[in-house]
């Protein structure tokens, strides 16, 4: 298993979390527009949140790249309809609105 951001702040935060639950996974620090993995080598490719992401385009190429032809690419994106936000602070949730 690989899991890949392009922050390697975050990755390390990843790493400590899943030594902590005993699994081992390759952690890459890489543009998932252009990971340098190889082509057809996983049988899943997942991403979750898009959204945030400058090209999304490029990075759905690039997962279609690294699966194994008849494999599975996942997209999950959150339902901002669904999103909600309670806070103390005046206004805070009226602007989220
Ligand atoms: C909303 S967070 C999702 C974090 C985590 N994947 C999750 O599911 O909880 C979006 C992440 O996308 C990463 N990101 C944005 N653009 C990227 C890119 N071009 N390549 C790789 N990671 C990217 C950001 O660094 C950020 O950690």
């Amino acid at each position: 298993m690989v899991g890949l951001d392009l922050v390697p702040r975050l990755l390390a935060v990843v790493q400590q979390l899943t030594a902590q639950h005993g699994r081992a996974i390759e952690i890459v620090a890489a543009d998932a527009t252009d990971t340098k993995l190889s082509a057809n080598s996983f049988d899943l490719v997942h991403e979750r949140t898009l959204l945030n992401v400058t090209n999304p385009g490029a990075v759905v190429a690039e997962m279609m790249r690294l699966a194994r032809s008849g494999d599975i690419v996942a997209l999950q994106e959150p339902d901002s309809s669904k999103l909600g936000l309670r806070s103390a602070a005046a206004g805070v949730g009226a602007a989220a609105r």
